[in-house]
């Protein structure tokens, strides 16, 4: 018998160091020998790359509405979950998301301000009613946050309508995370991104070990 699929997500504001936690998260969970599947957002599929593309650095897109972010992500999001994490799931593997629909309510919802009904119910079509069965936030100050994400390097002539964001909106994303671990406990955990690397990895090996008791310590 094949042991059930882990649905995983992380989220966070831009520049709070997701990417190397997931890249630790996934090399301590491959050395355990379990089978796991890396997906990103917007992306992960053909054509979600391609809906990437048109969301972050198409001239086309550059002023679309906010209802049309909307749609485009949950689109790109809608071919993922049918693609390949259902799928991956359905045959007991895990899989680690680089965002979700929480990504979804705020940004869209807390940040952009689009109604949060609206945005519950294209988040809930597009991912077939199956949430992550965990969610680690990495919660940072927004102001850092933003620094942090500020004194990333960017590919030379590549404009990205995604980045640049003021810390008002930065400060939304925060709180929208905030709330929504608020709102749903068990599901959605702040990780405290403060410190060092190691530090913070330390605090997402013990909230995975405590979720899944039978992960090696
Ligand atoms: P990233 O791949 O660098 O995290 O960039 C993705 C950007 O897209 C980031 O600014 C967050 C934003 N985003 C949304 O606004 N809504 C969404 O549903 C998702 C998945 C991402």
């Amino acid at each position: 018998m094949t042991s059930p699929g882990r649905f995983l997500t992380f989220e966070g504001c831009e520049g709070c160091g997701k990417s190397t936690q997931i890249a630790s998260t996934l090399t301590w969970l491959r050395s355990a020998k379990l089978n796991v599947h890396e997906v990103r957002e917007p992306g992960g599929t053909p054509l979600g790359e391609t809906i990437r593309q048109l969301l972050k650095h198409d001239p086309t897109g550059h002023s679309m509405r906010p209802e049309t972010e909307l749609l485009l992500f949950a689109a790109s999001r809608a071919e993922l979950v049918r693609q390949v994490i259902l799928p991956a799931l359905t045959r007991g593997e895990w899989v680690i998301a680089d965002r979700f629909h929480d990504s979804t309510t705020v940004f869209q919802g807390n940040a952009r301000g689009l109604p949060m009904e609206e945005v519950n119910f294209i988040n809930r079509f597009a991912i077939c009613r199956r949430e992550p069965d965990l969610t680690l936030v990495l919660d940072l100050d927004p102001a850092e946050a933003r620094a942090r994400a500020l004194r990333r390097p960017r590919p030379v002539g590549q404009k990205d309508r995604l980045e640049d964001l003021d810390l008002p909106f930065y400060q939304k994303v925060s709180d929208g995370y905030r709330t929504l671990a608020r709102q749903e406990p068990k599901r959605v955990k702040l990780i405290d991104a403060s410190g060092s690397r190691e530090e913070t990895f330390s605090r997402i090996q013990k909230e995975l070990c405590h979720a899944f008791p039978t992960l090696p310590r």
